[in-house]
């Protein structure tokens, strides 16, 4: 009968391979245990197998058995090596140690918010506290009440959003000026951090963009302290560096400055960057007008203060030598990576 016999056959071999899987996989005393009562046990695959062999034709039988108990003694030996590796601690480890780990990727702060957050510390560690204000504004704090009235031309500076008659993406951080001064009263040291929004989009400008405003309140505020506060500012963000004040306008400032550093390109001997005149533009400062402390009724008789603004891609740029601001917004991790 040889369809009984290789029946047979494929039983011993299959169960030939199960006792290497069991063995192989076996971990602890418990699992061989388990291993071996499934094989070699009274109701176990190996005595099935035996029992078996009586339904195959006399002729076949002692050949049968023959290889049935053959089996069993291979599996009997390997459970004894298995016990033994076991007790020996050989078989504890199924993880290879010496292997690497497996590394995440880990992602880094944008560049733009580490350099706002480091801007925003220069200041803190001086005393300046810090407020935000909407990014979505009405044209009051962002024009009226910084003394531009509609239809002033100095509007002009700043190609604006508008959401509807009213409201306006605001152009710039300075508007916190005015929500904190209308809230409290002086003495004051703020700093404003935020986004600003411009119709205006090329190298060194994006619709988007960051300013940090900032500016203090209290009897007998000048220049002089503007001065000293913006030299902190650029020796702690750029190292020893020279500040040059160059007269300006702002309608919200008297005397307005632009504040220029040395070169940071070519140290002040004239590059492509500085367009040979040695000195970057960082940001726009001066005394707050009078006619800004009027709006938010703060008495001009008695307090003066400074203020001042700076965009936070420039001031990153110059930083790091970037020369196309539109690399911060393009999320490309090869330059994200960097920072
Ligand atoms: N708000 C001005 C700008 O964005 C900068 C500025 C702030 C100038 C405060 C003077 C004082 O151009």
């Amino acid at each position: 009968m040889h369809e009984g016999k290789d029946t047979f056959r494929e039983r011993l071999e299959g169960l030939r391979a199960l006792s290497r899987g069991l063995l192989a996989g076996a971990r602890d005393a418990a699992s061989l245990e388990e291993a071996r009562v499934r094989l070699l046990g009274r109701k176990g695959e190996l005595t099935a197998l035996l029992r078996s062999v009586g339904e195959l034709s006399v002729a076949e039988r002692p050949e049968a058995g023959g290889l049935a108990n053959q089996l069993k003694a291979e599996i009997a030996a390997a459970l004894e090596a298995a016990a033994h590796e076991l007790a020996a601690g050989r078989r504890a480890e199924a993880l290879d140690v010496s292997l690497p780990g497996r590394v995440r990727p880990l992602g880094t702060v944008h560049p733009i918010t580490q350099v706002m957050e480091e801007v925003v510390a220069t200041f803190t560690r001086m005393g300046f506290e810090v407020e935000e204000g909407p990014e979505v504004e009405l044209d009051y704090y962002n024009f009226e009440a910084l003394n531009m009235p509609r239809d002033h031309p100095a509007r002009d500076m700043q190609d604006s959003f508008f959401v509807s008659d009213r409201v306006v993406l605001r152009t710039h951080t300075s508007p916190i000026q005015v929500r904190v001064m209308e809230k409290r009263q002086p003495p004051l040291r703020v700093i404003g951090p935020g986004k600003a929004f411009r119709c205006d989009s090329d190298v060194s400008h994006t619709p988007m963009f960051h300013q940090v405003e900032g500016f203090m309140v209290d009897e007998g505020v000048s220049m002089a302290n503007l001065k000293a506060v913006l030299g902190q500012f650029a020796e702690q963000t750029f190292g020893a560096a020279p500040l040059r004040f160059r007269p300006s306008f702002f309608p919200f400032t008297e005397p307005s400055a632009e504040v220029d550093i040395r070169c940071t390109v070519c140290g002040g001997s004239g590059c492509r960057v500085c367009k040979g005149t040695g000195w970057l533009e960082i940001l726009g400062a001066g005394l707050i007008d009078p006619e800004v402390f009027r709006a938010v009724g703060v008495d001009p008789e008695r307090w003066s203060g400074f203020a001042f603004g700076m965009g936070i891609e420039r001031i990153a740029m110059l930083k790091y030598g970037i020369d196309d601001i539109r690399l911060f917004f393009d999320n490309d991790l090869r330059f994200l990576g960097q920072f």
